[in-house]
C-alpha cells in the first residue's frame, strides 16, 4: 500500500495538470502510470524532441515486448531499462494498453486541420 501511494503522489506531482482537470478524481490506475511516460514520451505518448521515440498507436504486443526486453537488457537502452524494471507485468499490461489505444501522429494528416491543441 506505502509504494503504491508513492506512485500515486509522484506522478500526480510530476503532472499536476492532471489534478486541474475536473476528472482528477475518477483517473483511473493506468491513466496515473501512463503519466509519468508522458514526462519523456509527450502528452499522449507523442514525442516532441529526437531523443525520445513516440509510443502512442503502437500495438499493445510492440510495447509490451519492448517493455519486457528493456528491463532484461535484451534490448539496449538509455533509460528505459531502469524504468521498465520498476513496472510490475500488471501495471506494464495497463500502460500498454493504454498507449496503444491512443492515436499515433501518423493519424494527423494534415497539421494544420489538428485542432486538438
Ligand atoms: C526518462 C525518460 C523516459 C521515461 C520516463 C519513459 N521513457 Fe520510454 N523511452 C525513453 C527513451 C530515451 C527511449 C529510447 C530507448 C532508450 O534509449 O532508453 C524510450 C523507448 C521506449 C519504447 C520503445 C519505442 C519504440 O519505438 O521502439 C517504449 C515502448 C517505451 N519507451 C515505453 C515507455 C513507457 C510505457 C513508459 C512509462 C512506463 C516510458 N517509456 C517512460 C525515455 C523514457
Amino acid at each position: 500500500m506505502k509504494r503504491t501511494n508513492l506512485i500515486l503522489i509522484s506522478t500526480l506531482f510530476a503532472s499536476s495538470f492532471f489534478i486541474n482537470t475536473a476528472h482528477a478524481d475518477v483517473i483511473d490506475r493506468a491513466t496515473i502510470l501512463s503519466n509519468t511516460c508522458a514526462g519523456c514520451h509527450g502528452p499522449n505518448g507523442i514525442s516532441h524532441g529526437p531523443l525520445t521515440p513516440s509510443i502512442a498507436g503502437l500495438s499493445k504486443e510492440y510495447i509490451l515486448e519492448s517493455m519486457h526486453d528493456f528491463a532484461s537488457g535484451k534490448r539496449p537502452s538509455t533509460v528505459m531499462q531502469r524504468i521498465a524494471k520498476g513496472y510490475s507485468d500488471a501495471d506494464i499490461k495497463a500502460v500498454a494498453e493504454y498507449f496503444s489505444k491512443l492515436p499515433s501522429k501518423a493519424v494527423v494528416v494534415n497539421p494544420a486541420h489538428d485542432h486538438k491543441h
